[in-house]
């Protein structure tokens, strides 16, 4: 593994994985392309910088940016516009062009010049009217999923890879459900070798959460500095539950990912499972009890288009064939979130109030 590109490397998941990949192989040349339009992703750059990443100012929808950098061994697909709620109300250009046609950038760049790729893809690949059709009931401060789980795809543990995609998804959803379906067409026409993680909530420090994705940072931080915190849908009581990774459990797959020939093919659902799950509720009372400020919580009650009330993700299958699980705890995640708060005030202040 001489050289990984990642594209999108000036966000969360990217710089984090380009930071890991660096001080565990420090002899990996290691480059991060990204149009910094996320917000906050600028911060990331000194970081990059400090750990001898090469940083490339570039737009995967410019198959040229792609191209002048050259032949690498890994490309991490990481840009993305990443919200479910994109192209809600509003044009679904940029959404489309980035996740689809910067991928099919990405894939051509591959195919002219050799690389094995990773795509992150997503949860949201699964529709979201059999979502919000499971059958669910409050339990204390969260939904939980009702037995006998007559619906294929789920069980005690979640949803597994077998769950229907037959429905719509969600403008971003249908772009990484494009992307898993041209990744595999390149895969068996052109021989590439990817490995597709649809990947549930990923968490960590260096996420500049907003409402619309990244709720973890965003809701810890909200109560560390300020600024409205509302519990959104489902009658605005917070019980809606998700499982969370922390971004460092997603590099620990990838090791194993990309030394393991068997994890080329086929997809793996990857998230932090029914041990990482939580509701916001739940959440709200552990980041009080760590950050140590109780702020109103506001309730909204209305539903928005793409929002479910429950997703938690069976590893099983990505446990068994790659022996893989999350390690981090929400817990710990929340605190090393509100610790890289505190020590990164000044900066980060404005970007979450
Ligand atoms: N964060 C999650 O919970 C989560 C869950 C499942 C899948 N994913 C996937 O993981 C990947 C990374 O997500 P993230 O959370 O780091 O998001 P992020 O927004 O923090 O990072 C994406 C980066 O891509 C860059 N970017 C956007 N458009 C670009 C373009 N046209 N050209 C070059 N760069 C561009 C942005 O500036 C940003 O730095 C995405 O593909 C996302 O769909 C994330």
């Amino acid at each position: 593994m001489k050289s990984i590109l990642i594209t999108g490397g000036a966000g969360f998941v990217g710089s984090s994985l380009a930071i890991d990949f660096k001080k565990t192989y420090p002899q990996t040349n290691v480059i991060c392309l990204d149009n910094l339009s996320r917000r906050g992703s600028e911060l990331n750059l000194p970081r990059l910088a400090h750990h001898d990443i090469k940083f490339v100012h570039g737009d995967v929808r410019n198959s040229e940016d792609l191209n002048k950098i050259g032949k690498v061994d890994w490309l991490i697909e990481c840009s993305a516009e990443p919200s479910v709620h994109a192209g809600y109300n509003e044009s679904p250009a940029y959404l489309i062009n980035t996740n689809l046609l910067g991928l099919i950038n990405c894939l051509e760049y591959l195919r002219q010049f050799g690389g094995q790729l990773v795509f992150l893809s997503t949860s949201r690949v699964y529709p979201i009217d059999p979502l919000r059709k499971l059958p669910l009931q409050a339990e204390g401060n969260r939904f939980v999923l009702k037995q006998p789980f007559s619906q294929l795809g789920t069980s005690n543990q979640g949803i597994s890879e077998l769950f229907s995609l037959e429905g719509h998804r969600s403008l971003y959803g249908a772009t990484k459900l494009c992307g898993e379906l041209l990744i595999q067409e390149y895969q068996k026409m052109y021989g590439l070798k990817a490995i597709i993680n649809r990947c549930g909530v990923l968490a960590g420090p260096w996420q500049m959460g907003k409402v619309d994705q990244g709720f973890m940072a965003l809701w810890v931080a909200r109560h560390f500095f300020g600024g409205a915190l509302k519990y959104m849908g489902f009658e605005g009581k917070g019980l809606q539950v998700r499982d969370v990774l922390h971004v460092r459990d997603l590099f620990n797959l990838l090791q194993i990912q990309m030394n393991e020939d068997s994890a080329f093919e086929t997809i793996f659902n990857v998230g932090g499972g029914l041990k990482n799950s939580i509701s916001l509720f739940e959440l709200t009372e552990m980041t009080q009890s760590i950050v140590g400020k109780k702020p109103e919580i506001g309730q909204d009650p209305i539903t928005r288009e793409a929002d479910l009330p429950f997703y938690v993700t069976d590893n099983k299958k990505v446990m068994d064939k790659l022996g893989w699980s999350a390690e981090i705890s929400v817990m710990q995640i929340v605190e090393e979130i509100a610790l890289w708060l505190k020590e990164n005030q000044a900066t980060l202040k404005p970007l979450f109030q």
